[in-house]
């Protein structure tokens, strides 16, 4: 806050910011009153247009725009508390989001290595696919130029409770709106809906098939998409919403709300010191094949503070309903071997 009780308006980055996720969010974050500086960044010339756009909206957010060509990732960077990362190549029909790997995982080293260099005590979104192993490969970076916390980086996951809440809705319009946390990771079947949170007993009473299709939906929403657009990419529209839902849900806690301060986010579980951690770790342990491996990144819902992570929720995999289980157990073998990749990769970076 500044001295007349104002919140302070927070410096910015959006890096691929000429993008199709990038440019509503971008949107988004200059109809905030809470962002005093929008910095938008993109190896595309085309930002500068985006910028020149934006800047006509008649809110505080002061919009300044980069490319490598002029002043590049450092003028971008340089007193940003915020930096979020819809950088990178996007699917196609038939594509798997590992496939965009190769791809990606140079971009979004390239982009830590700058974000440890400029603005290393930024808190960092991040949204390039795929997430389960885009996160380990910024988590690495960071940590080698020593700067990482673990408090303020995080994968974007909110898109998948944004979908699990509306598929409920659509067979029980009565439930109350943005409950559910889904956790584990943002791929296929790592991704665990737990729709108990908002069911409760409910959860029996409910056809099984039913539960079943708002899972699947969930788990593969984002290939219906990509399917729709038709080679036109994939979600942008209600990713960018997430993402800008997820970037208010951090600023409710840097701000000390009491509400709407809850999130899921993919984190990476070395710092047990965050409250919550070594139980989270205790309890992934019991759905796992192999008991003495602990899970090292996990999609878990949080209570954000002042400094990023206050808490992690790890109760809610205390009390799962049996199929919860059933998923978390399969989650708790596929992503590994996901969060690996990302690990292996900055090894021969
Ligand atoms: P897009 O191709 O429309 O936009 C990507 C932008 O990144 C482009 O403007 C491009 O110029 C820019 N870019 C590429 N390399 C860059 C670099 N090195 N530095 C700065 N900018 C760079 O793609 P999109 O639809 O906006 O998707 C972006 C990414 O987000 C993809 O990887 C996609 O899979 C992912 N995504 C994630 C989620 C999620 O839930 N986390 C949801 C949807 C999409
Ligand atoms: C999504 O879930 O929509 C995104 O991860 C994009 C994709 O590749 O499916």
């Amino acid at each position: 806050m500044d001295t007349e009780g104002q919140f302070k308006g927070a410096k910015v980055t959006v890096i691929g910011a000429a993008g199709g996720i990038g440019q509503p969010l971008s949107l988004m974050l200059k109809a905030n009153f809470k962002v005093g500086k929008l910095s938008l960044y993109d190896v595309s010339g085309t930002v500068s247009g985006v910028a020149m756009d934006l800047s006509h909206i008649d809110t505080p957010a002061h919009i300044e725009w980069f490319t490598p060509k002029n002043g590049g990732l450092k003028k971008a960077l340089t007193g940003s508390e915020y930096v979020l990362v819809p950088a990178g190549v996007p699917r196609k029909p038939g594509m798997s989001r590992n496939d965009l790997f190769k791809i990606n995982a140079g971009i979004c080293a390239e982009l830590a290595t700058a974000i440890a260099e400029f603005s290393p005590n930024a808190t960092t979104l991040v949204i390039s696919n795929p997430v389960n192993s885009t996160v380990p490969v910024f988590v690495e970076i960071l940590k080698r130029h020593g700067v990482f916390n673990a408090r303020k980086l995080f994968g974007v996951t909110t898109l998948d409770s944004v979908r699990a809440d509306t598929f409920l809705h659509r067979i029980k319009p009565e439930m109350k709106w943005g409950l559910i946390r889904v956790v584990g990771g943002h791929s296929g079947d790592t991704i665990v809906p737990l729709l108990s949170t908002v069911l409760g007993t409910e959860m029996n009473k409910v056809p099984r098939e039913k539960i079943q299709a708002v899972v699947h939906h969930t788990q593969y929403g984002g290939d219906e998409v990509i399917k729709a657009k038709n080679g036109g990419g994939s979600s942008t529209l209600s990713m960018a919403y997430a993402a800008n839902k997820f970037f208010c849900t951090v600023l409710n806690g840097r701000d000390q709300f009491s509400k709407d301060h809850v999130g899921c986010t993919y984190v990476c579980l070395e710092d047990e010191s965050i409250n919550g951690v070594s139980e989270l770790k205790g309890l992934l342990r019991t759905f796992k094949k192999d008991q003495n491996l602990d899970m090292k990144y996990f999609a878990i819902p949080c209570v954000f503070g002042q400094h990023g992570i206050e808490r992690v929720m790890y109760e809610c995999l205390e009390k799962l309903h049996p199929y919860e289980k059933e998923m978390v157990e399969i989650c708790c073998d596929s992503l590994p071997g996901n969060y690996e990749k990302g690990l292996e990769f900055t090894r021969t970076y």
